[in-house]
């Protein structure tokens, strides 16, 4: 079973986050962490800034990337994991992969092979969008399924948009490791927060494992954590019990 944290913000879950890479980086401070993008890591990322880690020996993988955005232009993602992690984390960009670098025939296998040469991915930072996605594995994604080009659902553009100054500015593709690329990740880390997301992720955490709601698929995954604000997790079913486990969690037991 995932572990499910139940907090009263984004804040209190981005904290126990940035514990967690810190706990990860202390054991092991090569280690390799996957990184996402959107609102939702953002209280992650601002946590682990305040804690000063010595970071220079870790790697960073993303999750995903727009086709058909020039890398330059502000929301590639790209450019926004430089400005949301490498630059505030103090990394030197060599540390930081993104994918979609080189001919887009190419970039997907490359990129396959570039986490497995730095030895798979230790910690994986995980949103959900609205319609159930994870990375941008959209509804119908493969639970096996590699990196590889994707088209973004309507709905995902419109999610989106309020990064750009209209809908029709959203690229309509993207590369994202495919599910079972995230599956490897030996810890994922699931964040919610938000009304919006509360169907999204009782479906992902509670429901059927489904290709028709990628976010499932962290159902076949050893170790999960998902930490959720009060109104992300207000329609799982066993809250309550979430809560008592949570509450009685021995001492030696890490998230
Ligand atoms: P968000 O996106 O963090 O911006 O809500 C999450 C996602 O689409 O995976």
């Amino acid at each position: 079973m995932a572990e499910v944290v139940i907090l009263p913000d984004r804040e209190a879950a981005g904290m126990l986050a940035a514990g967690a890479i810190a706990e990860l980086v202390a054991r092991k401070p090569d280690a390799v962490l996957g990184v996402a993008t959107g609102s939702t890591p953002l209280p992650v990322y601002r946590a682990l800034t305040r804690l000063r880690l010595d970071l220079s020996r870790i790697r960073a993988f993303a999750l995903d990337e727009y086709v058909g955005l020039p890398l330059e232009h502000p929301q590639s993602y790209h450019s926004v994991i430089e400005r949301e992690v490498t630059a505030p984390l103090g990394l030197e960009p060599a540390q930081v992969a993104v994918p979609g670098d080189g001919p887009i025939e190419a970039a997907s296998e490359d990129y396959e092979r570039a986490i497995a040469a730095a030895g798979g991915v230790d910690l994986q930072l995980l949103g959900i969008g609205t319609d159930g996605h994870i990375g941008f594995n959209e509804p119908g994604s493969s639970l096996a399924s590699r990196t590889r080009i994707k088209t973004l659902t309507e709905q995902t553009r419109r999610d989106n948009a309020r990064f750009f100054a209209a809908v029709d500015d959203v690229p309509r593709h993207c590369i994202t490791q495919g599910l079972g690329t995230i599956r490897e990740a030996r810890h994922l880390v699931l964040l919610a927060f938000g009304d919006e997301k509360a169907d999204a992720l009782a479906a992902a955490v509670e429901g059927p494992v489904t290709a028709s709601l990628p976010g499932s698929v962290i159902q076949l995954h050893p170790r999960v954590t998902v930490l959720v604000d009060e109104a992300a997790g207000s329609r799982l079913v066993h809250a309550d019990y979430y809560r008592y486990v949570y509450a009685n969690k021995p001492d030696w037991q890490r998230l």
